[in-house]
């Protein structure tokens, strides 16, 4: 079945990135002259996806504004053809998909955030990106969701996007226990949620994409929240398709930051300048004449 919805979970507390989330959604923290939320929708909309759920909450608005006309704006910018590209820029962003939104009323972790998406869903397959992972793929690469929408009617198993971390990394993510089943994919067979050292099965993390089957939603039902936050961890429901040799992991091509995390902000902003038309030149002779001055 052709994938067609995605799910973007958009409603956590962003804590890590406190003041800068205070106010404004960590989704909308901006990445050179787009908001880190647009990477994702605009990620969909090249892979074919249509129709996007996105998981909000109280004080998140701002990300409705966002994806909808700007009428004032829009009238002012149409006055003066010098500013056409703007007017494109802006109407672009409301036109990339059709974009629905469901609140999730208690933060209760990335598994719960996705219940609220039951019945948007209905009976398809469909894809998942966590609102603060975003990935940019270099020009002519397929955007990393279809990178995973592929494996999924290759092999017709549930899939999840990993790379290679860093051990501390995988402590903080989840660690997967895989064998090779084609070029850059793997069986997974089991996940383990923010493992100890001696539990780590491989390197691999899931790094926020994938693609599941509705079941995905009576599992997360019956995922116990964990004993040490109360969150229900989305990767506990996906090891059970694991366990049962349903689940596939593609090390997708693509370079993924956390814009939860304020590094991941700075190395996303850094990337992206760095390949924008219009600032990338002036950006890499900045960054050049910077580095004469390290140390
Ligand atoms: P994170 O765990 O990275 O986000 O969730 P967080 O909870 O905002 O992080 P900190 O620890 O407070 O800094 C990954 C994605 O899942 C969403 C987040 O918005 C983020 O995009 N999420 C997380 C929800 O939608 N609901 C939740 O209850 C938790």
């Amino acid at each position: 079945m052709k994938i067609t919805k995605a799910v973007i979970p958009a409603a956590g507390l962003g804590t890590r990135v406190l003041p800068a989330s205070k106010a404004v959604p960590k989704e909308m923290l901006n990445i050179v002259d787009k908001p880190a939320i647009q990477y994702l929708v605009e990620e969909c909309a090249a892979a074919g996806i249509t129709d996007i759920l996105i998981v909000t909450n109280r004080g998140k608005g701002v990300i409705e504004d966002h994806f909808d006309y700007a009428f004032e704006l829009e009238a002012n910018l149409r006055k003066d053809p010098s500013k056409a590209a703007l007017l494109e820029s802006v109407r672009k962003a409301a036109d990339l998909a059709n974009i629905y939104y469901v609140r999730q009323k208690e933060t209760k972790g990335l598994g719960h955030a996705i219940l609220a998406a039951e019945r948007f869903v209905g009976n398809e397959p469909f894809a998942i990106l966590y609102g603060d992972d975003i990935i940019l793929t270099d020009p002519g690469k397929k955007p990393v969701i279809g990178q995973l929408m592929d494996a999924y009617e290759a092999y017709g198993k549930c899939v999840c996007g990993v790379q290679e971390c860093s051990e501390a990394q995988v402590m903080k993510y989840c660690t997967l226990d895989v064998t090779p089943l084609a070029d850059r994919i793997y069986d997974v067979h089991r996940i383990i949620e923010k493992p100890a050292k001696e539990q780590i099965f491989s390197h691999f993390s899931i790094l926020g994409r994938n693609i599941v089957t509705p079941d995905v939603f009576d599992r997360i039902r019956h995922t116990p929240p964990s004993e040490k936050t109360g969150e229900i961890y989305f990767s506990e429901a996906l090891s059970g398709f694991a366990e049962e040799g349903r689940l596939a992991a593609v090390d997708f091509e693509g370079k993924r930051f956390d814009m939860g995390s304020k590094l991941g902000i700075m190395q996303a902003n850094c990337e992206a300048a760095l390949r924008h038309p219009e600032i990338g030149a002036d950006f890499k002779a900045y960054l050049k004449d910077l580095v004469k001055t390290l140390n």
